[in-house]
């Protein structure tokens, strides 16, 4: 399947980056605030296609949410949004600003892509306002985000409380929706022994792979009650492996809207 990939670089995201590079036709790399500013995840997505040797093309997009105020997970990803590793600076230069351009342009000219959000919905959301012809010539929308609990808020999952009005677009258009959710993400845990065996394969990757799970372990583990998981959850690439290899997920057919207006409950996939 053919991938366009929108991202908050981000641990997990740089994940889904190595697996949509692998298991899919990546037709390009978009970027957007959330895990850290968008500065950061852009440069960490240059960092990650340099890394990967790959020749794909990267436009950064929304530096904020539609309209909610801008908040990141240095907490979690650390200030630079990929702490951990001795990360190469990248040599290729971004390839454009406006990822939105890029999205509905890339939509208008192959038909049957995959938009694959793994971060706040705020450049999907634009492109879906802005060119509301897509929907009509994308194969769908694989994202990570939601679920039937939260890890921002008791209720609200990281990427649709970052931004909520944007995430309430997405679940209204009229196109197939896979909503990879926190209820599927954490049973996909790097835990020590998974981490052991990324650092045993041979090349750089493998060890900055390592060491960046490392660090995300220790973030994350801080956050849970002890015992409670066994790793980090490494959200993001499940929202590429169901659309590269559905046999490994069960579905479940579900109405899904997003609360905007709770006073406790914003950013809530009902
Ligand atoms: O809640 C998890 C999501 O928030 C993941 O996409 C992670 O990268 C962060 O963006
Ligand atoms: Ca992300």
């Amino acid at each position: 399947p053919s991938i366009l990939l929108d991202c908050d670089p981000g641990h997990d995201d740089a994940i889904a980056i190595v697996t949509a590079a692998r298991c899919a036709e990546l037709v390009g790399i978009t970027t957007v605030a959330g895990n850290a500013p968008l500065a950061r995840t852009t440069y960490n997505a240059l960092v990650m296609r340099d890394l990967l040797g790959i020749d794909v093309a990267v436009h950064s997009g929304s530096e904020r949410p539609l309209v909610a105020e801008p908040k990141f997970a240095a907490f979690v990803h650390g200030e630079s949004g990929l702490d951990g590793a001795d990360l190469p600076a990248p040599t290729t230069p971004l390839d454009g600003t406006d990822a939105v351009r890029f999205i509905v342009d890339s939509c208008r000219r192959t038909e049957g892509i995959w938009l694959v959000p793994t971060g706040p919905l705020t450049n999907i959301a634009i492109a879906l306002r802005s060119a509301p012809d897509i929907v009509s010539r994308i194969a769908g929308i694989s994202l990570m985000g939601g679920g039937t609990f939260g890890n921002r808020s008791s209720m609200a999952e990281f990427n649709i409380w970052a931004d909520p009005e944007a995430a309430s677009i997405v679940f209204g258009a009229p196109t197939r929706i896979v909503m990879a959710g926190l209820d599927v993400t954490h049973q996909f845990q790097a835990t020590p022994e998974r981490i052991a065996r990324v650092r045993a394969l041979p090349g750089r990757l493998a060890e900055v792979l390592a060491d960046l799970f490392v660090f995300f372990a220790g973030t994350y583990l801080r956050r849970h009650d002890p015992g409670s998981i066994g790793g980090p959850a490494v959200h993001d690439p499940l929202a590429v492996l169901a659309v590269t290899h559905p046999h490994l997920f069960e579905r479940v057919a579900r109405h899904v809207v997003v609360e905007t207006a709770g006073e406790f409950t914003r950013g809530m996939t009902v």
